[in-house]
């Protein structure tokens, strides 16, 4: 237990859980893009994050309620924008949720991103860790507050919590092939024990995969001195091109299972991209559970590809650029999270919560691996060819089934010439669902204020991500 302040005058007691570090079902949560909102008229910059005092609300009220193992927050956190008093309250907002467990919050453009004549240098005259775009998103904080308030905020992080690994990258800084931060992902995704840690996840702040047609290179949206250099193209379509060529190998190579993004302010769930291929290589397949509809990847043995989500939905207001990209299966403005649950080895569920008009479930994902992880190692050829026989994957059930079919046919061939039998295949209990929390709408009483912030939320206009 740790105390802050004078023996006379004592802070709180708090209360911190600390998660599994291996091989237990953990349930985490993934969002983007906060802000700070209040119940009351006062609010620096309508348009970032008014409805993120739901959002915390909830996460506040889970975490206190052990429902949840720790959050992941990936950019864009307060868009104080150089108000300190701005990150203060944003402090006080996220403080049941940050002081009841594990909070890992990375670097957006609203802490980073600024002009690049005005970053610190140390004391041999060499900048500092230079943000990748310019522009003047951060207010010319530069990150500084960010590391300051928060304690040592990594540039980039990795974190194991029960049986799922997040690698938490910046987009904000150079993560081309060979740098500093390529190279700790490299080693982060290679370390990973799947026999131990079933579950991979990336995160960052701009999209690797988007359906957007938002920014320009010649708009270089944010400042003056933004050069539009290759790589450091900060449009939608720039930042996923550099993504997908940098990042998108590391992605495959290690079997990355999902992608986790913001930036954008909307909810998009995409197919399992392959970034090589420019194509999907899994598309979501409905299964009505108990009268809902969960969409399920179904993974014979590893992912194929990392399934897409862009989550920047925690407060700041929607960003409608949408284009009904072929990759994407879902796009939904409202805001919320979601709520990662890795129940075991086989099934990995994604709910998207909406926090402002109660706890509803608006879209319902799951990850099923046949094989629990095993052969999502480095796995030599044979070693994948033995693991797809060794039973129990969709693909032995196919393979068999379609042997017994071949030699029933050439024997009623053979036999009997003229009949054909068909067989009915029988239905595959591929996996038990746990439901938790969030299967009934949560009674958030919503209040007058409540519904007036909602309605001035939707009104309201866009500037930036
Ligand atoms: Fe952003």
């Amino acid at each position: 237990m740790a105390m802050l302040g004078s023996p006379d005058e004592a802070s709180e007691v708090l209360t911190m859980y600390i998660p599994p570090t291996e091989s237990a079902e953990v349930t985490l949560a993934m969002l983007a893009d906060m802000g700070r909102g209040t119940t009351d008229d006062s609010k620096t910059w309508h348009e970032y994050g008014t409805p993120s005092i739901y959002t915390s609300q909830v996460l506040g009220e889970l975490a206190s309620a052990n429902k949840l193992d720790a959050a992941f927050l990936f950019g864009d956190l307060s868009y104080a924008v150089g108000y300190s008093s701005v990150w203060e309250e944003w402090l006080d907002q996220i403080e049941p949720l940050a002081s009841a467990v594990p909070f890992q919050v990375s670097m957006g453009n609203h802490e980073y991103n600024s002009p690049f004549d005005t970053w610190p240098k140390d004391t041999l005259g060499n900048a500092y860790v230079p943000d990748r775009y310019g522009g003047g998103d951060s207010g010319g904080e530069c990150g500084v507050p960010a590391k300051t308030l928060l304690g040592e905020v990594e540039l980039f992080s990795g974190v194991t919590i029960g049986m799922v690994t997040v690698v938490s990258m910046n987009t904000e800084i150079d993560f081309d092939t060979g740098s500093d931060q390529w190279e700790f992902i490299k080693n982060q995704l290679a370390a990973v024990d799947r026999q131990q840690t079933p579950w991979v996840v990336l995160t960052g702040h701009r999209p690797g995969l988007i359906d957007s047609s938002y920014g320009s290179c010649d708009a270089c949206h944010g400042g003056d001195n933004c050069t539009c250099t290759e790589g450091a193209d900060p449009s939608d379509l720039g930042v996923m091109a550099a993504l997908q060529r940098e990042i998108g190998p590391l992605l495959e190579e290690y079997r990355v299972d999902l992608a986790f993004w913001g930036h954008n302010h909307v909810y998009q769930r995409h197919c399992a991209y392959n970034y090589a291929t420019g194509e999907c290589t899994m598309r979501s397949a409905p299964l009505e559970v108990n009268g809902s509809t969960i969409a399920v990847y179904e993974q014979p043995m590893c992912p194929p590809s990392p399934v897409h989500i862009v989550v920047g939905a925690a407060g700041a207001d929607f960003t409608r650029n949408s284009n009904n990209a072929s990759y994407s299966e879902v796009v939904l403005y409202e805001h919320g999270f979601v709520q990662l649950h890795a129940a075991n080895s086989t099934f990995l569920e994604g709910k998207f919560i909406d926090v402002v008009h109660g706890s509803v479930v608006l879209d319902h994902f799951a990850l099923v691996r046949q094989s629990g992880g095993k052969s999502c190692e480095a796995a030599s050829p044979e070693e994948q060819e033995e693991d797809l026989f060794a039973g129990g994957s969709a693909a032995h059930v196919v393979f068999i089934f379609t042997v017994v079919i071949l030699a029933v046919l050439a024997v009623v061939l053979v036999f009997y010439g003229v009949t054909f039998y068909f067989y009915d295949r029988p239905p595959k209990n591929h996996f038990m669902l746990r439901e938790r929390e969030y299967e009934e709408p949560r009674d958030l009483d919503l209040d007058q204020d409540h519904l007036e912030m909602q309605s001035n939320v939707l009104g309201s206009s866009f500037r930036s991500n």
